[in-house]
């Protein structure tokens, strides 16, 4: 155990390399365990591949124009790894030695992660429902863009923002696969509900990673929080726009149409924030300086703010037309 008053991150990040190594068995599967996009989607080497086409595009007929393109933006986001993972890499104090449980994880993440794009974008192709150029043209714009996630590559706030983000991303696809449930389409609802589970574990690593932290250096842990909820979380693909529209702008439209039928609202940000708080046992944290037990108390009082504000907000009505939907 490393004592707190001389932590210093890089420190933190070594220490907790074996812990790491044990995460990723626990919490990310082997090549051999895994399912495959093909698992879930029409075979082209068999005859019955154009029959089970034909089934496939009957039942997304019924899908919803919102669902639509929650699915397109959710595909997008996904399709946008490279990103991710460059991001990851360059988090300071992450040693590099390809060997290191540090570097196994990103690259173990990374290779689950790359399913969900491949799966998602090759039932929307199927589906004959999208305008893929346009949807192509979004995900080259989004990759080309990139982010800004302010995290400063810094390990403790990059962790907070992955536990967010992780539990986001489970939160809106399996949503996406219960309406899609709702709406007729077996396949779909199984395709989200496969990347939901991975989703959902993922969460629970990085949630796991910052539980780690606190242990070793509780009052910058608990600031790296606070700062990163002051900033507020921002969607990784919030420079996300289509051709001929500004930066950002598509971005928005789509959240709308997530806020609209409920895959993902203002309530769901509160919610995972409150489960942060609970996971992390932010309110029984007593053993912090000044500073420290500053930010325990912002955070603690945060969720019951942002009902406040949530409250007063309507679901957006404006509807939007997108390129990406034939
Ligand atoms: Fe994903
Ligand atoms: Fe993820």
């Amino acid at each position: 155990m490393i004592t707190a008053s001389t932590t210093s991150r890089s420190e933190v990040i070594k220490w907790m390399e074996d812990f790491v190594g044990e995460k990723f068995s626990e919490l990310l599967k082997t090549v051999e365990e895994s399912w495959q996009p093909a698992d879930l989607l029409p075979d082209a080497t068999l005859d019955t591949f154009f029959d089970e086409i034909k089934d496939l595009r009957e039942r997304a007929r019924d899908l919803s124009y919102d669902l639509l393109a929650v699915l397109v933006g959710d595909t997008i986001t996904e399709e946008a790894l490279p990103s991710y993972e460059s991001w990851l890499m360059t988090i300071k104090g992450l040693p590099q030695d390809p060997d290191n449980p540090w570097m196994k994880w990103n690259r173990g993440w990374t290779a689950e992660e790359n399913r969900h794009g491949d799966a998602l974008n090759r039932y929307l192709y199927l589906s004959g429902r999208i305008n893929m150029r346009e949807m192509e043209a979004s995900t080259q714009y989004l990759l080309a863009d990139g982010f800004d996630l302010q995290t400063d590559m810094d390990p403790y706030r990059s962790f907070v923002y992955t536990s967010f983000q992780e539990t986001a991303t489970n939160i809106s696809h399996r949503r996406v696969a219960q309406i899609a449930k709702r709406q007729g389409d077996q396949t779909l609802a199984k395709l989200c509900g496969h990347v939901a589970a991975d989703e959902a574990r993922h969460a629970k690593a990085y949630k796991a990673f910052v539980s780690k932290i606190f242990e070793a250096d509780p009052n910058e842990m608990m600031l790296a929080f606070e700062d990163m909820m002051r900033k507020k979380i921002v969607m990784p693909a919030h420079y996300m726009r289509e051709l001929g529209v500004d930066i950002g702008k598509t971005f928005g439209h789509f959240t709308d149409a997530a806020q609209r039928i409920g895959v993902y609202t203002s309530a769901d940000y509160t919610d995972i924030l409150e489960d942060l708080i609970k996971e992390w046992k932010i309110e029984a944290m007593t053993d912090l300086n000044e500073a420290g037990e500053r930010a325990r108390d912002y955070l603690i009082a945060l969720p019951a703010r942002f009902k406040r504000v949530a409250e007063r907000m309507k679901a957006p009505a404006l509807e939007y037309k997108f390129r990406w939907i034939a």
